[in-house]
């Protein structure tokens, strides 16, 4: 064993070369993340101390509790104007429930999708949706590009680790959530995450962040190897939306 062995080697103290974030819960009193103004400038300082510059932030819309619309959302992402950090570009688009609301606003024409048409979308986590494939091709054939919040999350894959290549194949993009890769939500799905990084299968990475308990954690992801070993794939799309 070489002298070096003991020292842990970190190649990426911060998020810079991340770049863009674009899951988090940062406009206030619309959802479970901040509550306040005041909250929203803590976090997006936080994140901006992180090494994050431009902040796609995807407030939920989920119709039984947060049932949230463009203008809900756009009056939130107004009480920021003119109180962001400097040198933050925050933007705004939404995590979208697969649910009957969802649908609603799909056909009116109102959802706030980032760059490249995309939306970040999540669903039932005790059980897969009977008729997620074929909501899935109709976006398609409308011209969408879904991104699955957080696929480490749903329980229900996890013993059928292929269906998340189907879901690639399906056309989905998959973004891994940063504090996946601590104990933060639980071993298991510690490793889920860690093993779509293997095999190469993550396009997005996004912090997730509702709480300001969530920093402190935060600032010790970049030290995973894993985090490493996806910064280095090339494979992450997050900077394609930074417009
Ligand atoms: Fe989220």
């Amino acid at each position: 064993m070489g002298i070096f062995s003991f020292t842990k080697r970190i190649k990426y103290k911060d998020f810079t070369a991340i770049n863009v974030d674009m899951h988090s819960h940062l406009i206030p009193g619309v959802d479970d993340g901040a509550k306040e103004v005041a909250d929203s400038i803590q976090l997006i300082s936080g994140l901006k101390e992180l090494g994050y510059q431009t902040l796609y932030t995807t407030p939920h819309t989920l119709q039984d509790i947060h049932p949230n619309t463009h203008e809900t959302l756009k009056k939130g992402y107004a009480t920021l104007e003119g109180k962001l950090p400097q040198g933050i570009n925050l933007q705004l688009s939404s995590e979208y429930y697969m649910d009957e609301q969802f649908i609603n606003q799909l056909n009116e024409g109102t959802l706030l999708p980032m760059p490249g048409n995309r939306l970040l979308m999540e669903f039932s986590q005790i059980s897969k949706p009977y008729d997620l494939e074929e909501v899935m091709f109709n976006l398609r054939i409308k011209g969408f590009q879904v991104v699955l919040a957080h696929p480490e999350r749903y329980l229900f894959f996890h013993k059928h680790f292929d269906y998340y290549s189907r879901l690639k194949e399906m056309g989905l993009e998959l973004q891994v959530n940063a504090l996946s890769l601590t104990d933060h939500y639980g071993k298991g799905i510690r490793a889920i995450a860690e093993k779509l990084i293997e095999k190469d299968m993550i396009d997005f990475f996004g912090t997730d962040i509702h709480h300001i308990r969530h920093l402190p954690a935060l600032k010790h992801v970049p030290e995973s190897k894993f985090f490493t070993r996806l910064v280095d794939s090339g494979l992450l799309k997050n900077n394609t939306l930074n417009s």
